[in-house]
């Protein structure tokens, strides 16, 4: 029998297996916490603090995607304190992204672009170096934007625990840090089965799929490049 434990978030308590996260029990009861980096079961790695709550008697906010539930835990998901942190990371996490939504294929589309909505974050405050790294388009199926990485993982999850390529990964440290493929290599030359997986997971436009335009350009700069151009089904006559 599975061993439970009992938890009260927002004012509601919960019975849940005693290995659950905070998360995944406010999830049960409907409770909505923003989150960024997480993959359930693929990427738990606490890394964008998104998903910060309070828990009575702890001395700071807490990341509620790892954090494992505890018998008598009383949480808050959606203090002042909660709002403003939650906030002040995502400002973080923005002043060194490329924000040029506008002219994003992602626009309107991207997770990131949601929670700054629903955040209310209208400006970001904090200045400072923006990195300017070369655009990953080498490849005739994937582009890789590490201006506009977040450094969440989770296409460096999938990739390897999903897919079992394990192309993509962090390299170098500090503000230098990437997800790429090993020793500065393009997608084009790495191992890459070009599934799309990486793509799927990624919450902005990190990674994305080439376009047709951007294939038939490739063609014309390298007409022995290999490229894939996808064309309408034929129409058949009646
Ligand atoms: Fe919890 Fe990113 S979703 S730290």
């Amino acid at each position: 029998m599975v061993e439970k434990v009992t938890l009260t978030i927002d004012n509601v308590k919960v019975e849940v297996p005693k290995d659950y996260t905070i998360l995944e029990a406010a999830r049960e009861i409907g409770i909505d916490i923003p989150t960024l980096c997480y993959l359930k079961d693929i990427n738990e790695i606490g890394a964008c603090r998104m998903c910060l709550v309070e828990i009575e008697g702890a001395r700071n906010l807490q990341a509620s995607c790892v954090h494992p539930v505890s018998e008598g835990m009383v949480v808050r998901t959606n203090t002042k304190k909660v709002r403003e942190a939650r906030k002040a990371n995502l400002e973080l996490i923005l002043s060194n992204h490329h924000r040029d939504c506008l002219a994003c294929f992602r626009n309107g589309n991207c997770e990131l672009q949601t929670l700054a909505e629903n955040l209310n974050v209208k400006n970001v405050e904090f200045e400072g170096e923006i990195k300017k790294k070369t655009i990953d388009d080498l490849s005739h199926s994937i582009v890789r934007d590490p201006n506009k990485c977040i450094l969440c993982g989770r296409c460096v999850a999938v990739c390897s625990k999903v897919q079992g390529i394990g192309v993509l990964s962090f390299t170098n440290r500090g503000f230098d840090t990437e997800v790429a493929p090993a020793f500065d290599k393009s997608m084009a030359d790495a191992p890459c089965i070009y599934c799309g997986q990486c793509i799927n997971v990624c919450p902005v436009a990190a990674l994305r799929e080439k376009t047709d335009i951007e294939r038939v350009w490739d063609a014309i700069e390298d007409p022995n490049k290999h490229v894939i151009v996808q064309t309408a089904p034929a129409v058949r006559a009646a």
